[in-house]
């Protein structure tokens, strides 16, 4: 088994991918506001390595309000059928605009 934790996290997210019966890059995505109350929904993960771990949304969403006046989060995937979960905790930056932009005109018009 992997010990580097990006490597162990390949290893698992692809074997979480042939497993899952559906959506293995769900995540849960915690953050909170100014005042430390917490809030907690699902996300897809669009990337991840060691620079980070990707996923997009509208920054005028509640969560973007909340990421904005405190940028820091944790992150879990709970893969059932492998009886694992990973958490991921750490401060949150926005990707560069272009990478934004490009993921936005590959989403569906609805
Ligand atoms: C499986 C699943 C995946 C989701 N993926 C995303 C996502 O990638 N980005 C996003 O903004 N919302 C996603 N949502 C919707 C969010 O869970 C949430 O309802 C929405 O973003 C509003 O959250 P907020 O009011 O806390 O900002 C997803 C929901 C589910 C159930």
């Amino acid at each position: 088994m992997a010990t580097d934790p990006f490597q162990l996290f390949d290893d698992w997210f692809a074997e979480a991918k042939a497993s899952e019966p559906n959506d293995a890059e769900a995540m849960a995505l915690a953050t909170a506001d100014a005042r430390g109350r917490p809030s907690v929904r699902m996300v897809l993960l669009k990337g991840h390595g060691p620079a980070g771990f990707v996923f997009y949304t509208n920054e005028e969403s509640a969560k973007g309000a909340q990421l904005a006046a405190n940028p820091r989060a944790a992150l879990l995937f709970h893969w059932k059928s492998l009886r694992r979960q990973v958490r991921i905790e750490g401060s949150v930056e926005r990707v560069a605009a272009a990478d934004a932009d490009a993921y936005f005109a590959s989403r569906s018009r609805d």
